[in-house]
């Protein structure tokens, strides 16, 4: 069944109250649940409850049992006499059963929760919408033995023995939610305490809980959340409003983690780090994770979502959120140019292909599948062209008075896009396309100069290819930051300026310009587009190392990696020195901050090249890639030399901006010295691994290794395997650094490495590590024969049996079949079919399939 946003009604019945009680075990917990229900309106319609798949064992009306009930497929319909009752059910669930992992569920021997986005009717019956808000108490029964912590969102009310060697506990949460946020815990767990002290002044209980022995790697967690809590409190306004804030941390989790009130509850990728086991990459990611989580709770909990296909309402804009705290912590410039790079891997090709959708939809099958990186990053983006346009005063004005105007209710992106023109006094009526319009504006810009008048004429023109179900667009608005540079001189030939491009086509002039201007465009990639313009390799390789916006000149960069890529696949040759020589320059710049340069200095990846083609041709992308590598490493050899020695006298390992820089530098220097193929590159890289005293270094090193031909790549895995045979997550990156493997024989490793004994899909992350990475590797996906997509189609079906939501999560590199040579299509196309034709497909499955097959 397809649910349409058209469709929404307000909800007919509301439950200002709940009371929970739950009996907790794994294999049977039981459930009761009191609600207070009122009708919404002057309607006649009965009371419909969600369920998934259990029936109430007991139904109390008003205090009295009550069989006039009914099953509606998966509702409890009631009927009811008057607008106020208080309704009882209770149910038995089976959390040792549960490998969905979605309702109340068993990691590690402990029970948690993951409610959102409709998981709650899999723990009791309810209206399971997101406009339905009630205060919550709950009431924990459970062995004090195996469970001795207990806990809830809100907060703790009381606690005491019960018989039988159980306990219980009692939490109350006075803010009302709608029931995704709804969390419990239950288990051996020890908390890292610290507290916080908000700006007026209230003292709140901090709480990371984890296993006693992972307890000393939720420092660099417990650190990122107390900066968080005040960076929301400088940069936004927002206070936290309970007295405690808890985290949580699993091992089975269906993606990154939860921002349930109170009770966040998180995968623990995202909590663990030490220097031995965590890259610099994992330290930034649980960073900004754990304050994502965090800042939820103004964006996201205070203000919530009326329905689900307003989700980028709390996922854009709590994304912007967290780039603007992370940006905060180092390197804006770097943080930027990974954003974009997200942006760019997860995002574009989706705006492309067949699932595509707006970043806020019109239809879903199944909510789940709509987790996307376009309601998250591409939100973010939209979010962020507002602030820009608004400017920071009237950006911060109105989102205090959105927070101000929507706390406690569940609202529309409308209602924050009126926030924005009320609070700014500018008119956002055609900006709102970015709100119902798929797919990746194309800006086409060509600059003429007239060199007798001192006129430059910039000609802008923006197309947006058709999408699924929308074969007409309407022009964006795109905030285009715009600067000119002399050819010549170098000098500024103008100010940035900020150009709105909200018609099909606009000329720009500028005059007094003396000498050949070269365009500066999109500069810190104001607007979420793909830039075609004219320029040549010179002006390309001048910007990258004259533009002083430090994303344009990262993206000039960029554009002639890709422009010298895309010429090598398509023409069969390319000229490599324009490359050579502007990466030269970047890594003899003495002024240039050294995590800029390593980010600078980098190809873009093979699906990147890949989707600059009409058609792509793995090998030949893959063969263009190693070539430039090889060239790079080879004429810029003593750079790399001493870069690489340069890097390497960061001395014991430190956790911050110039070490993660140093790092960085050393990985890239690394990788380039092993493309030039020189005879001690696997050497060298054996040495850092053995003597790495951060994972950081070591991954590095493992990763170069395991890209190469030295059978130094043996002996590395196995020490990595032994030293990290008892560490899920960081098995998790032996089997990720052996799927993304640029080898010939990737295909056959990664088919053995789901023979291994540590392998099992039952875990997302460990599922994500190998058959998840194996997908995005274009070459070894791709290669000729179709083993890879039949690989992926064994997997995602057995997968769609435990875990559907992480199964359809893993669908999309299937969908690009329109992409690929009649070959390739093919096999593609019958995998699809394959897997449509099982038997008792999940809807997640069906619909990422269906979509992917036709859309
Ligand atoms: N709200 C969570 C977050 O972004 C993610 C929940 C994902 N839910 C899902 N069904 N995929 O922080
Ligand atoms: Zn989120």
């Amino acid at each position: 069944a397809v649910i349409r946003r058209e469709d929404y009604q307000p909800p007919d019945w509301l439950v200002p109250d709940i009371a929970l009680d739950f009996d907790l075990d794994p294999a049977t917990t039981r459930v009761t649940a009191v609600l207070d229900v009122v009708r919404s309106s002057a309607h006649g319609r009965p009371l419909r409850l969600d369920g998934d798949g259990q029936v109430p064992t007991k139904v109390l009306v008003d205090g009295n049992p009550h069989n006039d009930w009914r099953m509606d497929g998966d509702t409890l319909e009631i009927d009811l006499p008057g607008s106020e009752h208080r309704i009882e059910t209770e149910v038995a669930i089976h959390p040792d059963r549960n490998t969905q992992l979605m309702g109340l569920y068993a990691s590690g021997g402990n029970l948690c929760t993951q409610c959102e986005a409709e998981g709650f009717r899999r723990i009791t019956f309810f209206p399971d919408r997101p406009d339905v808000l009630a205060r919550y108490s709950v009431r924990m029964t459970a062995d004090r033995k195996r469970f001795p912590v207990l806990l809830a969102n809100g907060d703790p009310i009381a606690s005491g023995d019960a018989e039988d060697g159980r306990h219980w506990a009692e939490w109350r949460d006075p803010f009302p939610k709608p029931c995704y946020l709804f969390a419990l815990v239950a288990g051996d767990l020890s908390a890292n305490r610290a507290t916080f002290t908000t700006m007026s002044g209230r003292e709140v209980q901090l709480g990371i809980w984890v296993r006693a022995a992972d307890l000393p790697k939720t420092e660099h967690a417990l650190a990122a959340l107390q900066t968080a809590m005040a960076w929301d409190e400088r940069v936004y306004g927002r206070e936290y409003d309970l007295d405690v804030f808890n985290i949580v941390a699993v091992d089975d989790f269906n993606f990154g983690a939860m921002e349930n009130k109170g009770l966040n509850i998180f995968n623990s990728r995202y909590i663990l780090a030490d220097p031995d086991t965590a890259t610099d990459a994992d330290y930034d990611a649980i960073a900004a994770v754990v304050a994502h989580e965090y800042f939820h709770n103004w964006s996201g909990n205070r203000v919530t979502c009326r329905d689900w296909f307003q989700l980028s309402l709390k996922e854009g804009f709590t994304v912007f959120r967290d780039q603007g705290f992370s940006a905060d912590q180092g390197s804006a410039a770097v943080k930027r140019i990974e954003d974009v790079r997200t942006l760019r891997a997860a995002q574009f090709p989706e705006d492309a292909g067949p699932l595509a959708h707006p970043i806020r939809p019109d239809s879903y099958m199944e909510i789940s599948n709509f987790y996307t990186a376009t309601i998250y990053n591409k939100g973010a983006e939209v979010i962020r062209m507002m602030a820009t346009i608004l400017g920071p005063d009237s950006f911060r004005a109105s989102t205090d008075l959105y927070f101000d105007r929507y706390d406690g209710t569940a609202a529309t992106c409308d209602d924050f896009v009126r926030c924005m023109e009320f609070g700014s006094g500018i008119d956002l009526t055609q900006f709102r396309h970015w709100y119902s319009q798929a797919g990746t504006p194309r800006v086409s810009a060509a600059l003429d100069h007239d060199a007798g008048s001192g006129r430059a004429t910039l000609r802008l023109a923006q197309r947006t290819a058709p999408t699924p179900g929308q074969p007409d667009k309407e022009p964006f608005v795109l905030p285009l930051k715009l600067k000119l540079f002399g050819g010549e001189t170098g000098a500024a030939l103008s100010n940035e300026q900020l150009f709105m491009l909200d018609r099909p086509t606009a000329d720009i002039t500028f005059d007094g310009v003396t000498e050949r201007p070269v365009l500066s465009i999109n500069r810190g990639f104001s607007a979420p587009v793909i830039i075609e313009s004219d320029r040549s390799s010179a002006d390309l390789k001048f910007l990258s190392a004259h533009d002083d916006d430090p994303f344009a000149r990262y993206e000039a960069m960029q554009q002639l990696m890709l422009d010298t890529l895309v010429a090598a696949v398509t023409l069969g040759r390319a000229d490599h020195e324009p490359v050579i020589d502007a990466v030269r320059r970047t890594l003899e710049d003495p002024a240039l901050d050294r995590a800029f340069a390593a980010e600078a200095v980098l190809l873009p990846s093979d699906s990147f090249v890949g989707d600059q083609l009409e058609m792509v041709d793995p090998e030949a992308v893959f063969r263009a890639r190693e070539a430039l590598r090889r060239d790079l490493g080879k004429h810029l050899a003593g750079l790399w030399r001493s870069a690489y020695a340069n890097a390497s006298q960061a001395g014991t390992f430190v956790y911050s901006p110039a070490a993660k820089a140093a790092r960085r530098m050393r990985s890239v220097a690394l990788g380039y010295i092993a493309a030039s193929g020189a005879e001690d590159a696997a050497d060298v890289a054996f040495a850092q691994f053995e003597a790495a005293d951060n994972m950081t270094d070591r991954q590095g090193a493992l990763t170069t290794l395991v890209n190469g031909k030295s059978d130094k790549r043996i002996a590395a895995l196995d020490i990595f395997y032994n030293r990290y045979s008892g560490d899920a997550l960081v098995l998790d990156k032996w089997f990720q650094t052996q799927a993304l493997s640029m080898r010939d024989d990737t295909p056959q490793v990664v088919a053995d490495l789901a023979r291994h004994p540590d392998f099992s899909l039952a875990n997302p992350n460990r599922a994500r590590s190998l058959v998840g990475a194996f997908g995005v590797n274009q070459r070894a996906f791709h290669m000729a024969g179709g083993a890879g997509y039949r690989f992926l189609a064994d997997h995602l079906i057995a997968l769609d049996k435990l875990n559907p939501q992480t199964a359809a999560k893993l669908l999309p590199p299937l969908g690009r079949w329109r992409r690929f040579d009649p070959a390739r299509a093919t096999l593609m196309k019958a995998e699809l079919e394959r897997i449509l034709a099982t038997p008792g497909l999940s809807k997640d499955l069906f619909e990422q399939a269906s979509k992917s097959l036709e859309g």
